[in-house]
Order: C-alpha cells, then structure tokens, then sequence
C-alpha cells in the first residue's frame, strides 16, 4: 500500500471511531500498512458519544476515566483519543505528530545544485541572502547545534506566509491553489520539527529567545511584505536561504567527521519523525535534515520560475508529500 494510501486509511480510522461497521470493514487494510509500514493504528471501536450512553453505560465510562475525571480533559466530546502504537507494540509518545507525518528522507539529493542568478531580481534576491549570511557566520562560527536552532526560527516562516497568502487569495479567487498551499505548509511543520529536533540537543539561554522574538517581529512583516508584491522574488530569496542552509549543514557534517562536534545520539524524536534506525546518531539526523533542506530548495526555485516564465503557481502541481 501506498504512503499516501495508508494515510488516508489512518486518517479514516481515527476520523471514525464510533462506526463499527466502517472500522470493521477496513481493518484488514490496518494490518496491510503494519506490514508494509511502521505503526499500527487502534481504533476505539464502539466509543460512544456521551449523550447516547445508558446511566449504567456512563457509569463505566465515568470509572475508565479515573475518580477525579481528569481523564475526560484529554477527550474529544466524549470519544476517547486513538490509541496509536509502533510497530514494536510500544505506544506512539508524541502529541505533535502521528505516525502517518513520518517519513523517510530522500538523502540521494543534489547538496550542491545552485540557481545561476542571472536576472536583476535573482541577483537582487541572491545579494540579499549573502548580506545575511555573513553577520550570521560571523555570530556564531562553529556553533553549530545553536546556529541551527535559532536559524530554525526563521526558515519555518516563509512556508507559513506563503501559505497563508495563497490560501487566501483561492478564497478571494473561488479558484483551486494545485496543492501548493498544502506544499508550503507542509515545508512549515517540517521546518518546526527540525527546531523540536535541536532543542532536544541544546535549550536556547534568555538572550537567544530575546533575539529570535526581534528577528521574527522584523522577518515575519518584512516576507509578508515581499510576498504581496512579488511572490516570485520571496520564493527565490527562500530557494537561496536554503541553498545556504544546506552549506550550512554541510560544514555542520564535515566537523562532526573530524570530531570537531560530539557525534551524540539522535534524540527519540527524531528517530520516530524520520524513521531512523535505534541506533542512530546526530550525523544521520543532519544528513537527513540537509536532505530536507534541499527539497525545499527545489521546490520554492522550483516556485519562482513558474512565475518567472508567466505562469501561475496553481497551473503545475505542486511537489507534495516532499517535504
Ligand atoms: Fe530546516
Ligand atoms: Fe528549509
């Protein structure tokens, strides 16, 4: 089965607790993505809504919850949560995301593909991108687990807005986005998850946390402002962005080789957001965030030149589930 089909059947499931027939029905396609997958999904077959329950009924429902009712805090309208486990039969420990968001990354990428600027607006955008990278280098040279965790604050923002913006504009269009709305979220939450990612490593100090307040305050309306005016330029600027992000993370591994950086264990998080093997250590989880960082390369230079060529962004399907 397909990722994307075992998705939608993961989806299904937790979507449809109540409807035991439904579940019922699909749940040889459960086993099917446990045996081509990694997790296995538990529904909550026969949870009922509270309203429809006997007094005896609620009574038992009441008791699951434990004396003080807690329990019900973490239920919806009376549906308990699903019950996610791994493979391995241990259960699914994050809130943030499920098992069907994980993925494996597509380390196979060209880390060293770059956009030859040759229009004013891609010299323009390339110019911008290099008068930030210095001062950055500069503040925090072979820092590099900070360096990563507060650029992470950043480079999760673009996909935000951009997203946002073209969400809104099929709104005020009553037209489709080709799925690049979806696209760019999704280049968002994968972004915050590589800042979940680091701050298992490192915790930032007060000063850090005052600065990535000022800088979103600035980057946040500043990529606003460039992407109502002129998408394709914030898309080239963020296909640059990333272009350094994997140099950046190109050095990064280049000193964890030479010892120069302790080569730790990868966090849990990480091993269950990538599908890394147990033993994995800090240089599989940069290799595979680099990955990701070049996929976001692509796909926002990918974004600029479909404008730059006169077309509209919803006239070629956006690269999804790419991440
Ligand atoms: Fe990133
Ligand atoms: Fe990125």
């Amino acid at each position: 089965m397909s990722r994307r089909a075992a998705m939608q059947v993961s989806r299904l499931l937790i979507e449809h607790p109540r409807n035991t027939t439904f579940s019922s029905a699909i749940l040889n396609s459960t086993s099917t993505i446990s045996n081509h997958g990694v997790f296995k999904s538990t529904p909550m077959l026969g949870s009922r809504h509270r309203s429809s329950m006997t007094s005896e009924e609620a009574k038992q429902e009441k008791a699951k919850l434990g004396a003080d009712g807690r329990g019900a805090v973490s239920s919806y309208w009376g549906v308990a949560p699903p019950q996610l486990r791994k493979e391995d039969g241990s259960p699914w420990r994050w809130n943030s995301f499920r098992p069907w968001e994980t993925y494996t990354a597509d380390t196979s990428i060209d880390v060293k593909k770059h956009h030859d600027a040759k229009t004013l607006m891609d010299k323009f955008a390339y110019g911008t991108v290099q008068a930030l990278k210095y001062p950055t280098q500069l503040f925090f040279q072979r820092r590099h687990i900070c360096h990563a965790m507060l650029l992470e604050t950043v480079a999760a923002v673009p996909g935000m807005v951009g997203g946002m913006m073209l969400h809104l504009k099929s709104l005020r269009r009553f037209e489709q986005s080709g799925g690049w709305i979806k696209a760019l979220l999704e280049e968002a939450e994968n972004e915050r998850m590589h800042l979940m990612t680091f701050l298992e490593l490192s915790q930032p100090k007060w000063s850090e946390r005052a600065l990535v307040i000022a800088v979103q305050g600035v980057f946040f309306n500043a990529y606003f402002a460039a992407y109502l005016i002129s998408p394709k330029l914030a898309h080239r600027i963020v296909g640059y962005l990333e272009e350094e992000a994997v140099n950046s993370y190109t050095e990064f591994l280049h000193d964890l080789e030479k010892g120069l950086v302790e080569n730790q264990p990868a966090p849990a998080i990480a091993i269950d957001y990538w599908r890394l093997p147990p033993n994995s250590t800090l240089k599989d989880v940069v290799t595979v965030i680099r990955a990701d960082e070049a996929h976001h390369r692509d796909l926002n230079h990918f974004a600029s030149d479909i404008q730059c060529q006169g077309h509209e962004l919803k006239e070629y399907p956006a690269p999804l589930g790419y991440h």
